[in-house]
């Protein structure tokens, strides 16, 4: 046989290396977050991380709503219980004021674009 003690390690490893999106990919858990800044004086959002990350478009939507509706709000974490303004500058981007490193580095890596900031005022971010 020609160098099947070669051959057939190589092929195992150019299989596993060719599928590998397939099989690292089961559960379809493989989107992987790109590297945020997070807030540093801050242990937790406003509800959990698998929470927020899933649903803070749903909860920006009910919050401007609500305002629109009845001026500003409070919103109840679920998780602490602290009570927040229903505001995306000041509650949101108060603890999530590098929004370059934080909004902007996860949507654009699944090519979102939020449009609120035509209008909102974005903030400055810290150095
Ligand atoms: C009191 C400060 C605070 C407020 C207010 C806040 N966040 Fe957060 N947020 C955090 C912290 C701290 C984390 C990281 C939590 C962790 O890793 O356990 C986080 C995590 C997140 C994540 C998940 C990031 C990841 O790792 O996937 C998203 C998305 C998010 N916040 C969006 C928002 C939005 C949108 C709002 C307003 C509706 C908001 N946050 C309000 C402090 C805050
Ligand atoms: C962990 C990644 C992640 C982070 C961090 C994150 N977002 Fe998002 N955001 C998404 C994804 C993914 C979508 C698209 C969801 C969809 O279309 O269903 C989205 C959509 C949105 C939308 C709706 C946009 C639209 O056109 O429908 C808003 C508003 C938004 N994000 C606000 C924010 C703000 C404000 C922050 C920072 C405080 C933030 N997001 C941080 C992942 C993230
Ligand atoms: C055409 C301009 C415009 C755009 C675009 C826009 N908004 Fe607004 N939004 C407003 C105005 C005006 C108010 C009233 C607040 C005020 O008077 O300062 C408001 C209020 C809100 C409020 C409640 C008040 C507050 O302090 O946050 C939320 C939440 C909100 N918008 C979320 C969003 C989100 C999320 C997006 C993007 C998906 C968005 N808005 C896009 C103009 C806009």
């Amino acid at each position: 046989m020609y160098h099947s003690k070669k051959i057939i390690p190589g092929l195992i490893i150019f299989f596993l290396f060719m599928t590998f999106p397939f099989w690292f990919n089961i559960g379809g858990e493989a989107y992987v977050t790109p590297e945020l800044v997070l807030p540093e004086d801050h242990e937790n959002c406003i509800e959990s991380v698998e929470f927020i990350r899933a649903e803070h478009m749903t909860i920006l939507d009910q919050w401007r709503d609500a305002y629109v509706r009845d001026g500003y709000g409070l919103y109840e974490s679920s998780l602490t219980g602290e009570m927040y303004a229903m505001s995306l500058t000041k509650t949101c981007m108060d603890c999530h004021d590098d929004k370059e490193q934080f909004c902007d580095r996860c949507h654009d890596s699944v090519s979102v674009s939020p449009y609120c900031w035509a209008c909102h005022i974005e903030p400055e971010g810290v150095e």
